[in-house]
């Protein structure tokens, strides 16, 4: 799968992208990710990439041809997108559906905006959706665009090796994960719970099942009723 993401700190990606399972999975080929100076595609002398808003206010707004260049620039040297990512606030909502939605397609452009925002029709025009990680404002889309891949590659087959598949974990199910203990089994005072010691494997099974759905029903209420609505309907 390759990814590309256009950003005017291509320095803030690049340490992140080195590490970790994205690091590993660039390593073994497994991925594939180009990063690119937004800068690289102004024409003018001072690679300038915002101006005023028309109608006046504060602030800058990202200019709309360097980010159409750097999509030309990708789509003739790296192959034609299959999705087009503005990283925003104001975009939908990221959950793991759209990790799932997004690992399906072979190319993925992420285009991170700045400033007080990005010219809409970079969104209407050269965007195919808009993805926003949570309703804050950050500095810029690079952070979440790191957000985006990272939970995007761990669904990659093959990537997370001996580890648990992402697939089995926290959101798949629509549950949080139970709770995980390791040594020592007191820990200042604070004893593991006795049936994870006992040996009986259908035992642990059940009691991570009612521990994920007891942490699902008192930490996100949301998730709960949503879960609950999905058990009743027939498969
Ligand atoms: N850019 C700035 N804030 C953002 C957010 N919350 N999600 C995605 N991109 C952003």
């Amino acid at each position: 799968m390759q990814f590309d993401i256009v950003s005017i700190f291509p320095g803030m990606l690049r340490a992140p992208l080195a590490e970790g399972v994205v690091g590993r999975a660039i390593a073994r080929g497994l991925i594939d990710v180009g990063i690119h100076d937004l800068r690289d595609f102004t024409t003018d002398r001072h690679r300038v990439v915002d101006d005023m808003p028309f109608g006046g206010g504060p602030g800058m707004v990202m200019k709309p041809e360097p980010f159409f260049a750097a999509v030309e620039f990708i789509r003739s040297h790296r192959g034609e997108p299959d999705a087009i990512v503005l990283t925003s606030p104001d975009g939908d909502r990221f959950a793991h559906r759209d990790a799932a939605r997004l690992v399906t397609a072979r190319r993925v452009v992420f285009l991170c905006g700045r400033y007080e925002g990005v010219d809409e029709r970079v969104r209407t025009h050269l965007a195919t959706e808009a993805l926003s990680i949570g309703d804050y404002v950050l500095s810029g889309g690079e952070i979440a665009a790191l957000a985006l891949i990272d939970a995007c590659v761990r669904l990659i087959p093959g990537v997370m090796g001996k580890e648990a598949s992402g697939a089995e974990e926290s959101f798949s199910e629509g549950l949080l994960e139970y709770p995980h203990f390791t040594r020592p089994a007191v820990f200042e005072g604070q004893p593991i719970p006795d049936i994870l010691t006992g040996g009986d494997h259908a035992k642990v099974r059940a009691w991570r099942q009612a521990e994920a759905e007891r942490l699902t029903r008192e930490r996100r209420p949301d998730l709960w009723a949503a879960y609950q609505n999905r058990a009743k309907k027939p498969k």
